[in-house]
């Protein structure tokens, strides 16, 4: 009997479905328990070793355990790591975003990325004194009542597009939309008043889906011509695609910016960031109120400061898109079933028994079955991919050629017993 094994037993007693996140779960036929991870690999207590394409579900863009995020770490343990003081590293992780994202003017820190999107609708319905919010098919933005609705993710996977628990009232005040269709945005926006939209600028809780070309500038102009604020929740698509993040590589600027993941350097974090005159609406400043024990903890500070300066120099960005390019390709080349794959610098997915996907619904109409198949084949041969088609598969700066090669090798293995 494995480690692993044992400890599920003992989960399942203790916890939900046995785990504390649901797409934990969904690693069959029981999840591995990780000991350590160290570069692209992670390694299990049952003594396996996996290239891991998960990466935290995205935070870990240099890799596991990479040393200056390592040292910086150790370092703040060294000197205690909460004080509810505000504390030198929240000034210089600020002052990074701002200097790098596009928007961004002022931030507010909190502790995830749920905690972010949440602090955003409250300020933009503050700042507009409006209550209706919208939202795309298919997009997550975290697991808090305003958001649960025709969500990605988890959500999708574990058939709960609407969570049981959210009062209909909450329902009532949100919208959803055709991600990419700008006509149906607008016929919203023209008959009734929204204090925002959110969007992820690229989906990526659904695979991955690239926004059509000129859906993200539609959307801040629509915004703009109807009074409402255009929120890009980039709490993947941050320092994930480059500097600028997603506004950044598509040129475009929204109102206010969810961040989250890699901000952290993998530990818990979540970022509201947008123009000085929004985010001032928060308390103290402000009467939108927002607060939190953890936020800008010293231990995340020091982490996401250590990740951006790491990033600053453009390497770990051109070796993880090298990486996603070598290996989403390597799929396209050996699957030989129907299948498509998205990919966005190092972000990507494949679905298979369908030849396009643009928006949730043909995401939905992929075969789970199959993907889920070709997952267990790769984890047979030490490569570890998301358990759930409606995740995305990333590359950080540790997945070098050797890892790719190890991996593409596994790929055509699998490609093979499909
Ligand atoms: C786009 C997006 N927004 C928000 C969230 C929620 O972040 P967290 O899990 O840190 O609450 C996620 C999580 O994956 C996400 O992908």
């Amino acid at each position: 009997m494995s480690v692993s094994f044992e400890l599920w037993g003992r989960a399942l007693k203790l916890f939900a479905g046995g785990v504390n996140s649901p797409v934990r779960a969904a690693v069959k036929p029981y999840p591995f328990y990780t000991e350590r991870g160290e570069g692209a690999y992670i390694y299990t207590v049952d003594g396996r070793r996996f290239v891991d394409y998960v990466l935290g579900y995205g935070p870990l863009i240099l890799g596991h355990s990479p040393e200056r995020v390592r040292q910086r770490i150790i370092e703040q343990v060294e000197k205690g790591w909460l004080f509810g003081t505000p504390c030198s590293a929240e000034v210089e992780l600020a002052a990074k975003i701002v200097s790098h994202l596009p928007s961004a003017e002022k931030v507010r820190f909190v502790n995830s990325g749920s905690e972010a999107t949440q602090t955003a609708i409250r300020l933009a319905r503050g700042y507009t004194s409006r209550t209706k919010i919208l939202k795309f098919d298919g997009n997550y933005h975290g697991s808090h009542d305003y958001v649960l609705f025709d969500a990605g993710s988890a959500a999708s996977e574990f058939g709960v597009p609407y969570s049981a628990g959210v009062p209909r009232e909450v329902g009532a005040t949100v919208s959803v939309c055709e991600y990419g269709d700008l006509q149906a945005l607008e016929s919203k926006l023209k008959t009734e008043d929204y204090a925002a939209v959110i969007v992820e600028p690229v989906m990526g809780n659904m695979g991955v889906i690239p926004p059509p070309e000129g859906f993200l500038k539609g959307v801040v102009e629509l915004c703009e011509k109807y009074g409402s604020l255009a929120i890009f929740d980039e709490v993947i698509t941050g320092f994930r695609l480059g500097l600028g993040g997603a506004q950044g590589y598509f040129g475009v600027k929204p109102h206010i910016t969810t961040l989250g993941k890699i901000v952290g350097g993998g530990l818990p974090v979540g970022a509201v960031v947008g123009r000085g005159d929004i985010i001032d609406l928060l308390t103290p400043n402000g009467r939108v109120f927002g607060a939190g024990t953890f936020s800008a903890n010293p231990l995340t500070m020091a982490a996401g400061l250590a990740t951006i300066e790491e990033l600053e120099d453009g390497r770990p960005y051109r070796l993880a898109e090298r990486a996603a390019s070598a290996v989403a390709e390597e799929i396209e080349r050996t699957v030989g079933v129907k299948h498509v794959v998205n990919r966005v610098g190092s972000m990507f997915q494949v679905f298979f028994g369908v030849d396009r996907v643009s928006r949730a619904s043909e995401a939905r109409r992929a075969d789970r079955g199959q993907y889920l198949r070709f997952q267990q084949e790769l984890m047979k041969r030490g490569v570890f991919v998301p358990p759930s088609q409606f995740e995305t598969l990333f590359t950080s700066a540790a997945h070098n050629e050797e890892v790719v090669e190890e991996t593409t090798s596994a790929i055509r293995q699998a490609a093979g017993s499909l």
